[in-house]
């Protein structure tokens, strides 16, 4: 199925209303369903949804405000719920092997006690991530920091978060799901549409994107060359805002810009392009008013206190067995694969070791994702990391044969919590470790 290009019209998520209030305390409820959604124009697609929409209800919280998310499931099997980039407890994790069985419901704890970010959440059903997130159980998550208002940057109707993701359809619309081969999902999709338009007005606009693939890496410019300006990563602002053209996302990678749409004239056409095509075509098609700015001090960065370990992690295929390794092993849960202590901090040395998968002489790129912590990433194969790395990070993509070095600290929660490739085909297949944070 393949249909014209900037055709329909980009939604946002709808934001999710507290079903209550206490002093300090939101409550939210949704459900874990089966649904159908319009992806490609007059084409019914069946998804699974958390509150039956694609792309799932978007929660906004302000930092230091605790959140209580209650889940339905109503899937007809399994599933869970991980915020990614949240620092919550062991028990509101999303841990892959603590699931909510169809018919019953769980409340998820979500303290909120972290920097402004976004954030989102989505399944971590152990073996069946990939297919679910695939599938469509994903969403925002944004946590408003106390520091943000005062800074001026663009706010309310010009604060749009954007999940871009790819998929593979059938003749009859229905997303196809193939393990084996992430690479061939060809359609390029923004909140839910192919490729949609949005109209934007001349004025400075600030764009949370999100790569909610479970597989692709992203790599954006736009189509016209301009420059975007680099404001936040995964964990939130940077210390300075970083002008750049190109955005490289790997899967569950963040980077927020301010783009600024009044220096064109009504009628302009901006596209925001992936190396394999656009993903999305700005429209500028109205005045307004334009109080936004951009600080040249986002937020100031603390200084990393001392580590107190190094460790290596190296990530490898295994297409023999169908299994994805760190250090050599699967996942297991009856495995703990480190103890940290609660209040360190600890430098990883991460090492995608996959030059020649199989003996193909084809190397394969790896990420790495970290539950509970924030890191810093220190250097890749001993070269300074990129200005739009420079600020606290959970996920950072490892090219073919390359180590990342960061330092991550360990902070607020006891108990276990995982580490794992977010190529999501990977974690599934093992990809994944298990950490310990003890006292
Ligand atoms: Cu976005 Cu362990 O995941
Ligand atoms: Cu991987």
């Amino acid at each position: 199925a393949s249909v014209a290009p900037f055709s329909v019209a980009m939604p946002l998520p709808p934001v999710l209303a507290p079903v209550a209030t206490l002093p300090g305390i939101d409550f939210y409820r949704l459900s874990i369903q089966p649904s159908t959604t319009e992806i490609l124009p007059g084409v019914s697609t069946p998804v699974l949804t958390y509150g039956g929409q694609f792309t799932a209800p978007t929660i906004r919280v302000r930092q230091g405000r605790r959140a209580l998310v209650t889940f339905d499931n109503k899937l007809g099997h399994e599933a869970n719920v991980h915020l990614h980039g949240g620092r919550v407890p062991a028990a509101s994790d999303g841990y892959p092997m603590d699931l909510i069985a169809n018919g019953k419901s769980k409340t998820y704890d979500y303290p909120n006690n972290q920097a402004g970010a976004t954030l989102w959440y989505h399944d971590h059903t152990h073996h069946m991530e990939a297919e679910h997130v695939y599938r469509g159980m994903h969403g925002f998550y944004l946590v408003e920091g106390t520091d943000e208002q005062q800074l001026g940057l663009p706010s309310g109707a010009y604060d749009v978060p954007i999940l871009l993701r790819d998929a593979l359809f059938d003749d009859q619309g229905g997303l196809v799901f193939d393990p084996a081969d992430p690479y061939n999902r060809p359609t390029l999709m923004a909140n839910g549409k192919s490729q949609p338009y949005f109209k934007v007005a001349a004025r400075k606009y600030r764009l949370r994107l999100l790569n909610g693939s479970a597989h692709r890496i992203f790599e954006l410019s736009l189509g016209n060359g301009a420059q975007m300006t680099q404001i936040a990563t995964d964990c939130g602002l940077l210390p300075a805002p970083v002008p750049t053209n190109k955005l490289v996302l790997s899967s569950g990678e963040r980077a927020e810009v301010v783009i600024d749409f009044g220096a064109y004239p009504l009628g302009t056409q901006v596209t925001l392009e992936d190396v394999s095509g656009p993903v999305l075509r700005f429209d500028v098609e109205r005045r307004a008013l334009d109080r936004s700015r951009v600080p040249d001090r986002l937020r100031a960065m603390v200084p990393l206190a001392a580590a107190t370990q190094t460790r290596q992690l190296t990530l490898s295929l295994d297409p023999v067995n169908i299994q994805a390794l760190i250090n050599n092993q699967a996942f297991d849960p009856n495995r703990v694969d480190m103890q940290v202590r609660r209040g360190s901090s600890e430098v990883w040395e991460v090492t995608n070791s996959d030059t020649n998968v199989g003996g193909s002489g084809f190397g394969v790129p790896h990420n790495f994702h970290t539950h509970l912590a924030q890191f810093r990433i220190l250097d890749r194969d001993g070269k300074a990391p990129l200005p739009g790395e420079a600020g606290w990070k959970d996920t950072v993509l490892i090219q073919p044969g390359e180590t990342v070095r960061f330092q991550a600290s360990f902070a607020d929660y006891l108990g276990r919590y995982v580490y794992h490739c977010h190529m999501l085909e990977h974690s599934a297949i093992g990809m994944m470790g298990q950490m310990e944070i003890v006292s």
